[in-house]
């Protein structure tokens, strides 16, 4: 990858660039092409999307192609400017006096520097000054830091902020200003079948063989289950997916259960969903009921009420 802004690539090397990092992503064609296109412009973006909704993977797969570092922040009250930008050496400034020397980098800076994406996850939870001195740095490509002097963004810096929408405490709403200046992608969960794909890739072993298929299918199922189960505000990810099917295949051995046909199955998943699931659900607060009682209730609709949906294929 040149070090360059993607805007100005040959014809051609955009499309082939897409096609190297779509390789390592299952699904998410849209959203890869959509994101590719803005950080190629030379623009940043925020990534809107519930937890587990492939936006570190995607970026991930980018940096990496593009061979730049990909810096993370949690935006919350603590993320001070000072934090975000860098500061200097105390120990080191009684001893020396300020200098450009002693300062140590925060990842904006870092980031700025070496020409990587800064990622600032739950952008939303970040202080309003906080958020003044990104949008500055992100206006002027450059930034001012006292006793070290200007820095200058090389150019493929960019900053990713991305937000859960479901995500209601402690949050800043954003400004219109702020988000006059951000590209914005929503991002939603994945179908069953790109799910089913991602969990047999992250479970390996696991997940193959007569039960391992069979744990597949049905981990996605429930688990997309709790997301629009009525009592759920905000239910699991496709981590839940991936952490039911390792902890079933563990269960299975511990039981010695090694067919989804035997008779202890349907009990084997509800153990591992309780394990896997049960503290991934996030609950509608005026409800009374526990996210056992409510996992119960999906795993009840999945293998006895409509035993067919819990067929393969
Ligand atoms: N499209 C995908 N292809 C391959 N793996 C994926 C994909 N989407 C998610 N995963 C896997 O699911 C898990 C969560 O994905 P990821 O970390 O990308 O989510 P995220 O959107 O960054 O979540 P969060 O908002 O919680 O940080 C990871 O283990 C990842 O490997
Ligand atoms: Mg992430």
């Amino acid at each position: 990858m040149t070090d360059t802004t993607r805007a100005d690539a040959a014809p051609g090397e955009l499309a082939a660039n897409r096609e190297r990092i779509a390789a390592r992503i299952v699904g998410r064609e849209r959203e890869l092409e959509l994101t590719l296109a803005a950080v190629a412009a030379g623009r940043d973006i925020l990534l809107e999307g519930p937890p587990g909704t492939s936006k570190t993977t995607m970026l991930t797969a980018i940096t990496e192609e593009w061979g730049i570092p990909l810096l993370f922040v949690e935006g919350n009250a603590d993320l001070t400017p000072a934090k975000l930008v860098g500061h200097h050496n105390p120990a080191r400034v009684l001893k020396e006096d300020y200098s450009a020397d002693n300062f140590v980098a925060g990842p904006l800076v870092e980031a700025m520097r070496e020409g990587g994406f800064l990622y600032i996850e739950e952008f939303n939870r970040a202080p309003e000054d906080t958020l003044n001195t990104l949008l500055t740095a992100m206006a002027d490509r450059s930034i001012a830091v006292p006793r070290v002097g200007r820095i200058a963004a090389k150019p493929t810096f960019r900053v990713i902020a991305s937000m859960n929408p479901y995500d209601n405490v402690g949050t800043t709403r954003l400004s219109t200003s702020v988000h006059d200046r951000l590209n914005r992608l929503a991002i939603d969960y994945q179908d069953a079948p790109s799910e089913e794909a991602i969990v047999r890739l992250r479970a390996g072993g696991h997940a193959r063989g007569a039960l391992g298929e069979r744990l597949v299918v049905d981990a996605v199922a429930v688990t997309r289950a709790t997301r629009s189960h009525p009592e759920v505000r905000q239910g699991s990810s496709v981590r839940g997916a991936i952490d039911c099917v390792l902890v079933a295949s563990k269960l299975a051995e511990l039981r010695d259960l090694r067919s989804p046909e035997q008779e202890g199955y349907p009990q084997l998943v509800l153990d591992a969903m309780v394990v896997s699931l049960s503290g991934r659900i996030h609950l509608d607060e005026a409800i009374e009921t526990t996210p056992e009682r409510v996992l119960r209730e999906i795993w009840e609709d999945h293998f006895i009420l409509e035993p067919a949906t819990a067929a393969p294929g």
